[in-house]
């Protein structure tokens, strides 16, 4: 049986971590964190002091990283969640993801994670754009830049901080959007969903309802 795909794509504080999250556990498929694969390099990259702009380099500590459902692993070893979600990380995760040397080795394995699974949610930037194609779902999630901003500083318990998180965000979304290598962008079939005023478990049901009826189709 071919393996059911979904991708989800969006912008930080979209939504998208915690829809993908719910969306495989109802599906009964394994959430694949894309995002965590580029935080990885970029903790090695501050670690190792590898500049941000020396994509060859890069790409060679990318060699290093591996992805499953339950996060990433380095040289083999299980990296902790926390250690990818500092905002020097995101912001550095942000950097590095701009070179298209490092994007070819994680885009690899992506793909090489997704095809050793029966099926896969699969979240980030370009999945339905560049790493899963055929993907039999693509959805792509928005939500304004208020709503983005406020749900990150509840997320990370820093209320008092908002506007901080506002501009890193801009200035974060603004890099991914006009990248050259695999800009941030819906893929002309996605099904786009403007997650602005609407609750968790609303998502998650609309995203799970297109699911059903892709599988069905498929
Ligand atoms: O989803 P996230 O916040 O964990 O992603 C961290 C950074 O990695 C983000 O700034 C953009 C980049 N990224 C990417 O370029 N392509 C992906 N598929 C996932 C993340």
């Amino acid at each position: 049986m071919r393996a059911f795909l979904v991708a989800i794509d969006g912008p930080a504080g979209s939504g998208k971590s915690s829809v993908a999250r719910a969306v495989a556990e109802k599906l009964g498929i394994v959430n694949l964190d894309t995002g965590a694969t580029y935080r990885a390099v970029a903790l090695l990259s501050l670690r190792d002091g590898v500049a941000p702009d020396d994509g060859p380099a890069l790409a060679a500590l990318a060699g290093r990283v591996e992805l499953d459902g339950a996060g990433v692993r380095v040289d083999g070893e299980r990296v902790p969640g926390d250690a990818l979600r500092t905002p020097e990380v995101a912001a550095a995760a942000s950097r590095v993801s701009t070179h298209p040397e490092l994007r070819r080795v994680l885009v690899e394995r992506q793909r090489a994670a997704a095809r050793s699974l029966g099926g896969a949610v699969m979240e980030g930037r370009d999945i339905g754009t560049v790493v899963l194609p055929d993907a039999a779902l693509k959805v792509f999630l928005s939500a304004s830049a208020d709503e983005r901003a406020r749900r990150r500083a509840a997320q990370t318990n820093r209320e008092a901080e908002l506007d901080r998180i506002r501009e890193a965000m801009r200035t974060r979304d603004k890099r991914d959007a006009e990248r050259e290598a695999s800009p941030l962008v819906p893929a002309p079939d996605a099904v786009v969903i403007d997650t602005t005023g609407l609750s968790l478990e609303e998502v998650v049901e609309r995203v799970v309802g297109l699911a059903a009826a892709a599988r069905a189709e498929g």
